[in-house]
């Protein structure tokens, strides 16, 4: 027997169907709401509405639980690859040891970019941020590219292109930007190594790939894949459900990523812990500021509209900062001060209340800044490793046939209808 929700309006009883999900999540299906009842429902910020349904990723924030495709994220930071990650959300299943070889294989068969896209880099400010830059090339990526045809098998190349050309615009475009000469992929690169080789080698002062680093790389790129509707991927689906070309899409993924309360908080984290370190202010000063209701400042990295507690990904990446930092045999003093502001806060009454907790961001700064990744470029970095979430959450949506255009509507409070005034008639 089907599951119904029973509301009651106006005296009159409705049964709204209930949507049971895999792990017994549950929404009520409200698509018949309006045309029924007349009514609609309220929640800026979508905190308690379901976009779609999916099959990609689940996450249970109470349980600090996330699934890419029912695998445990741990087990896939602790034993896959990025790549492998990425053709596991993308095709729902981990590929086989043939579909692994010829994967990489067109990642590096597609690693290059068109040669005209330079002049592109050449011509940004300097001053230009990375992802302002990266979310400009995204939609130009189409202008080199046109849309192929819907077939799965040009879908899949598509997919394969913007996930290596990714790579390629980053390091190309931080090369432009410091006046350096591009450094080309190579065939005998892996994916991450590639683009650690691409982004630090130089003619003077080769660079020496440094598999931990690798490891860490792919660790990191693991950990930011997916995430089911966050900002960024309701952005490319929102943008995706008016039928424009996937660049389009996915480029407004990346404008909504840079944001310093989404992705653009790695790098928000890392100037908060640099301002603290170079201020000198003390860590209960900082907290007693994140606090304070007529304060705007908060406590970047903390807190997550769906993890009520430690976010899993968080405690990957802080004990990745022990080890990259030790095999590198270097000490960066912003771990210490994030260890202590962590220690501080979740003892403080406020945030055990409000269950704020790390994020993904609190952390991941200092192994970028370990890899010697340049602070504006860590949302960037963010952007590479969502990638295959986004051509994930995409394609589940374009090959739904009955992709609705999002649309959401709103309780209008403005003016009652009112007549046009003749400027001649205003004072
Ligand atoms: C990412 O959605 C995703 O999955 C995102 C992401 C992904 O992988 O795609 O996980 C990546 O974006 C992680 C979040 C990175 N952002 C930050 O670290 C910025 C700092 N965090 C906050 O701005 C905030 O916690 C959000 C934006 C992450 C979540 O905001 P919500 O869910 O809208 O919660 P809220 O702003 O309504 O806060 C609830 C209460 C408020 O206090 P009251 O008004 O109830 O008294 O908690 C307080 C907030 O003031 N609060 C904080 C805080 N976060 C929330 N107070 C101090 N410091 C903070 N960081």
């Amino acid at each position: 027997m089907e599951e119904t929700a029973t509301l009651i309006l106006e005296g009159k009883s409705y049964e709204l169907p209930v949507v049971v999900g895999t792990e017994g999540e549950k929404g009520i299906d409200i698509t018949t709401l309006r045309q029924k009842t007349g009514y609609i429902t309220l929640d800026p910020g979508y905190g308690n509405t379901g976009s779609c349904i999916s099959e990609i990723t689940f996450m249970d924030g109470e349980k600090g639980i996330l699934r890419y495709r029912g695998i445990p994220v741990e087990q896939l930071a602790e034993k896959s690859t990025f790549v492998e990650t990425a053709f596991l959300l993308i095709n729902g299943r981990l590929p086989s040891q043939k579909e692994f070889i010829s994967t990489s294989v067109a990642l590096n068969d597609y690693s290059l970019v068109h040669e005209d896209m330079q002049i592109f880099f050449q011509n940004f400010p300097r001053r230009a941020h990375p992802m302002g830059i990266l979310s400009s090339m995204m939609n130009a990526l189409r202008s080199f590219y046109p849309e192929l045809d819907n077939t799965l098998e040009e879908a899949n190349k598509t997919y394969l292109r913007l996930l290596s050309k990714i790579r390629t615009m980053a390091a190309m475009s931080y090369k432009i930007s410091n006046g350096q000469k591009v450094v080309y992929p190579r065939p005998d690169f892996s994916y991450c190594a590639n683009f650690l080789n691409m982004m630090f080698d130089s003619p003077v002062k080769p660079y020496n790939v440094d598999p931990d680093l690798v490891q860490a790389l792919n660790v990191f790129w693991i950990l930011h894949a997916d995430h089911e509707q966050n900002c960024s991927t309701a952005a490319v689906r929102v943008v995706g459900s008016g039928r424009v070309n996937i660049y389009a899409a996915l480029s407004a993924g990346v404008a909504a990523l840079w944001g310093p309360l989404h992705g653009g908080a790695n790098q928000a984290v890392i100037e908060m812990l640099m301002e603290i370190e170079k201020s000198g202010v003390t860590v209960d000063e900082v907290v007693k500021r994140a606090k304070a209701k007529d304060d705007s400042f908060r406590l970047m990295g903390f807190g997550h509209r769906v993890y009520k507690t430690y976010d899993p990904r968080a405690k990957i990446m802080k004990k990745m900062c022990d080890t990259v930092l030790s095999k590198l045999k270097t000490y960066d003093p912003l771990l210490d001060i994030a260890k202590r502001l962590e220690e501080v806060a979740l003892t403080d009454s406020y945030f055990i209340d409000k269950n704020l907790y790390p994020n993904v961001d609190f952390y991941s700064g200092i192994v970028l800044r370990a890899m010697g990744i340049p602070i504006n470029m860590f949302t960037v970095m963010f952007a590479i490793g969502r990638l295959p979430g986004w051509l994930a959450q995409w394609k589940e949506g374009a090959e739904d046939p009955d992709w609705k255009i999002s649309r959401p509507r709103q309780i209008y409070m403005g003016e009652n209808v009112r007549d046009y005034i003749p400027l001649s008639e205003r004072k």
